[in-house]
């Protein structure tokens, strides 16, 4: 018998389902589902499924909403008129100083599968390098080399896991040293996850007889899981005192650019963001906006199309302003954030999610039955003291890898081709050229962007003023 406090436990919130199976499991299974079982805040879930939890209508947002205040490209250019009043070459004095004085860390989220392209295993590991075969987490973690060599310091690296790509991760790390990451320098840690419900009778989905469905909670779940893996200790032990945060799918960032550092050390921003432009209304991009003097991110899911569609007088997108999922977050912000239990809202989501019935027979459900909940760390925004969006072009700093062969955009073809013309374009400007069709690429430890490339060409190498003719992974 399933002990009696369990059981009325679950009875109060109608999920006495889940020891359905309990007299057919091992003691250890039994002991598992009860850890399970305790962990789970049954009555925030009820709370969710009955809509009990104050949740923002995103589309009655949108529709009050009004675009940001930004950094524009021209502004950055130095032509036109910053409303944030910011000078691009103190920014970048600024950043470079505070990179090299150790104050920067690396925060890289790398929850997800890379099941959209039809690769079981932890999307960091796919293979992208269009002439190296580099995969996603070697190009990250060698930008992180680079950075060290560029600026005589070393630039901690902390990397967040799922359960579903921890041990993975981990594992392809120790394999590849780090990819030259000193040991003292990473810190893995797994975020957190949610449970799902039936959508229809909110009854807690079980993933086997014994065992709950689980998902991870989100990229919101990363401040939490900061904290809980120690990795604000460490922060403090080093003396990091912001982080520069990107998704593991996106192998063109710009990791730690000085002049994006630098403009949030300069307006004393808690939060400062990459923005760019949407090239169509529909774009897959969270959009930057404002609710009365609140900076927010509306998901692209919850952006309802009229207000997409919306133009400003010179038919440009009146909602511009699309997110790459590049942030600067102060640690102390993020820490003062850890205090507010509600600071971030749950999203909900309608999925298909396989589970086992009644009966203990496995469901592939062909439509969406599950209801999942989970937070999105740009939900902090509004929470941020002077808060700041940058905008930058897409060929500086976005290439991201989300569908497999065949699709329009985002495919492994697509990422290679910005890959190759943002090293060809640092290669031209320090004098080499590459011949048309012929793919290059730079090892990021040998040079992280266009200034070190210029700086290693000046003082010889053998590249130095030829034309490349065939593929070549240059400094690699
Ligand atoms: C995401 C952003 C979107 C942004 C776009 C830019 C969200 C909800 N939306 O959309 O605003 O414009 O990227 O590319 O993030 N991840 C975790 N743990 C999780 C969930 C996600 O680590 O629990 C990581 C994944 O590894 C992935 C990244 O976050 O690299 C993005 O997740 P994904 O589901 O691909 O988001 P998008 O829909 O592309």
């Amino acid at each position: 018998m399933p002990p009696q406090e369990l059981v009325e436990r679950l009875k109060a919130f109608g999920q006495q389902h889940l020891l359905a199976f309990w007299d057919g499991l091992s003691s250890e299974e039994q002991a598992q589902l009860e850890r399970e079982i305790v962990s789970i805040d049954l009555e925030l879930i009820q709370s969710l499924f009955k809509g009990n939890v104050d949740q923002p209508d995103w589309a009655a947002e949108a529709r009050r909403a009004e675009p940001p205040p930004a950094m524009r490209l021209a502004d950055r250019q130095g032509c036109g008129q910053s409303v944030l009043g910011l000078s691009p070459e103190e920014a970048k004095t600024s950043g470079a100083n505070a990179v090299a004085g150790g104050t920067i860390g690396i925060l890289l989220v790398a929850g997800g599968q890379g099941s959209r392209l039809g690769f079981e295993h932890p999307k960091g590991m796919y293979p992208i390098g269009p002439v190296s075969n580099a995969t996603l987490l070697e190009i990250h973690l060698k930008k992180a080399v680079g950075l060290s060599n560029k600026y005589g310091t070393s630039v901690p690296v902390y990397l967040m896991t799922s359960p579903v790509t921890h041990d993975e991760t981990v594992a392809f790390l120790a394999e590849h040293k780090n990819f030259g990451v000193p040991e003292s320098d990473v810190l893995v840690f797994c975020q957190g996850t949610m449970p799902a419900v039936d959508g229809k009778t909110g009854k807690l989905l079980m993933a086997g007889k014994g065992e709950l469905f689980k998902s991870p909670d989100g990229h919101g779940g990363t401040v939490a899981a900061l904290a809980a893996s120690g990795a604000i200790d460490h922060m403090k032990r080093r003396g990091v005192e912001h982080l520069f945060y990107f998704q593991v799918d996106n192998p063109i960032v710009p990791v730690c650019d000085a002049e994006l550092v630098g403009y949030h050390l300069l307006a004393d921003s808690e939060l400062t963001s990459i923005a760019v432009a949407k090239q169509s209304p529909g774009e897959k991009l969270g959009n930057f906006v404002m609710l009365g003097d609140r900076l927010h991110i509306i998901e692209y899911s919850d952006f309802p199309d009229d207000v997409a569609q919306q133009r400003d007088a010179d038919q440009a997108l009146k909602f511009w302003a699309g997110s790459i999922a590049v942030h600067v977050f102060g640690v102390a912000f993020l820490e003062r954030m850890l205090g507010y239990k509600d600071a971030l809202p749950f999203h909900i989501a309608h999925k298909k999610v396989p589970h086992v019935n009644a009966n203990g027979d496995l469901v592939e459900p062909s439509e969406p039955n599950a209801l999942k909940f989970e937070r999105f760390i740009f939900d902090l925004l509004p929470q941020a003291a002077r808060p700041i969006v940058v905008e930058y072009t897409e060929q500086e700093c976005f290439a991201p890898l989300k569908n497999a062969p065949g699709a329009a955009k985002d495919t492994p073809e697509y990422v290679q081709r910005f890959m190759i013309d943002q090293h060809r374009e640092w290669l031209a400007a320090a004098g080499v050229s590459v011949a048309e069709g012929v793919a290059v690429e730079i090892d990021p430890t040998w040079a992280v962007d266009a200034t070190e490339v210029a700086k290693r060409l000046a003082t010889g190498s053998e590249i130095s003023g030829t034309t490349i003719t065939e593929p070549t992974y240059v400094g690699g």
